[in-house]
C-alpha cells in the first residue's frame, strides 16, 4: 500500500527584494510504501528539504501534489512527524514530558501517556532518563528522545531532514543502528534526506535521487541488503560497498553537470 505519494511536485520561491523566481523544485515524483524507509540524496540546493517541508505541511507547493494515506496534505499534522535536525525539544519539560506532550495534543486519555511514552523511551534506550532535561541529556540522546518523540505519536510517516548531521562520528553510526533497529521493530514509513551516501544506503530500503535544480528524481536504486542490518556486517558487504560507489558516481555526475549552469558561484563543482 502507497503511503506517500508526491506527483510533479514543483515549487518556486520569489525573492522578496530582486522579485527574482527561484525554481527549488523542478518536476518530483515518487511514492513511499507503508513500512517503508526511502533514503533521499541530491546535490545541495536541490530541493530536498523544500520537499520534505511540503510533505510536512509547512509549505505549499507552486504545482503538483502530495498525498499521504489518500488525502492531500493541508497543513502541519502528527500524522507526518518531523525529527528536526535541532531536536526542538522543550527544554523546560522532562524526558517524559517532551514525549506524553505529543500525546496529550493527540487526545490521549492521561492514565494512557506515561506507559506509552515510557515504552517508546525504552524502545530508544533512554529508561531511567524520564526525570532528566534535555539538556542533562547527550547531543546523541537528545536526537533519541526526539525520535521517541515522534514515533510515540505513530505518525504515517516519519520525515526526517540530515537528523546526525550535528553528531560525531562514533555517535552518528550508533544512531543510524538505534533507527535501524527502531524501523525494523514498529515498521514506520520514513522518508530520511541526508547528504552522507554510507548513511543513504545503510538506512534504506530504496534510495531517491534527486538532480541539480531544476530538480527531477534522477534514479530510484534498490538497496540490496537483507535486515536486521549492523553496520559491522554491512561495512564489508560488497553490495553495499558496489550501492555506494553507483550512488557517489551518479551524484558526482550531478554536480559535474551543476558547473556553469544555474548554481550560484562557489555552491558546488569548484575543484
Ligand atoms: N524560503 C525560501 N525562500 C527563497 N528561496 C528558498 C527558500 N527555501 C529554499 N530556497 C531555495 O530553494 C532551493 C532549494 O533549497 P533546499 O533548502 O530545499 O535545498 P536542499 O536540497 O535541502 O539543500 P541542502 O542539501 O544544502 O540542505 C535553493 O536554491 C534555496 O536557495
Ligand atoms: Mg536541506
Amino acid at each position: 500500500m502507497t503511503t506517500l505519494e508526491i506527483t510533479n511536485l514543483h515549487k518556486e520561491f520569489v525573492d522578496a527584494y530582486t522579485g527574482e523566481t527561484v525554481v527549488a523544485i523542478g518536476d518530483v515524483s515518487f511514492s513511499i510504501e507503508q513500512g517503508e524507509f526511502i533514503s533521499v540524496l541530491g546535490p545541495s540546493g536541490c530541493g530536498k528539504t523544500t520537499v520534505l517541508n511540503i510533505v510536512a505541511g509547512f509549505d505549499t507547493q507552486t504545482s503538483g501534489s502530495v498525498m499521504v494515506g489518500g488525502k492531500a496534505v493541508d497543513g502541519p499534522s502528527p500524522e507526518r512527524g518531523v525529527v528536526f535536525q535541532s531536536f526542538a525539544l522543550f527544554p523546560w519539560k522532562t524526558v517524559l514530558g517532551n514525549v506524553t506532550f505529543g500525546l496529550r495534543m493527540r487526545g490521549v486519555a492521561r492514565q494512557d501517556r506515561e506507559p506509552i511514552a515510557q515504552r517508546y523511551l525504552e524502545l530508544v534506550g533512554l529508561e531511567g532518563f524520564e526525570r532528566k532535561f534535555p539538556h542533562e541529556l547527550s547531543g546523541g540522546m537528545q536526537q533519541r528522545l526526539g525520535v521517541a518523540r515522534v514515533l510515540a505519536n505513530e505518525p504515517e510517516v516519519m520525515l526526517m531532514d540530515e537528523p546526525f548531521a550535528s553528531v560525531d562520528a562514533q555517535t552518528r553510526r550508533k544512531l543510524q543502528e538505534d533507527l535501524t533497529g527502531i524501523f525494523e521493530t514498529k515498521r514506520p514509513t520514513v522518508f530520511f534526506v541526508t547528504h552522507d551516501v554510507d548513511e543513504a544506503v545503510f538506512l534504506a530500503d530504496r534510495v531517491v535521487v534527486l538532480s541539480t535544480r531544476p530538480s527531477q528524481v534522477s534514479e530510484i536504486v534498490t538497496v540490496p541488503l537483507e535486515r536486521p542490518r549492523n553496520w559491522r556486517s554491512t561495512l564489508d558487504n560488497p553490495d553495499f560497498r558496489r550501492t555506494v560507489t553507483y550512488l557517489t558516481d551518479l551524484l558526482a555526475g550531478e554536480l559535474d553537470g551543476a558547473v556553469g549552469t544555474e548554481t550560484p558561484a562557489g555552491a558546488v563543482g569548484e575543484s
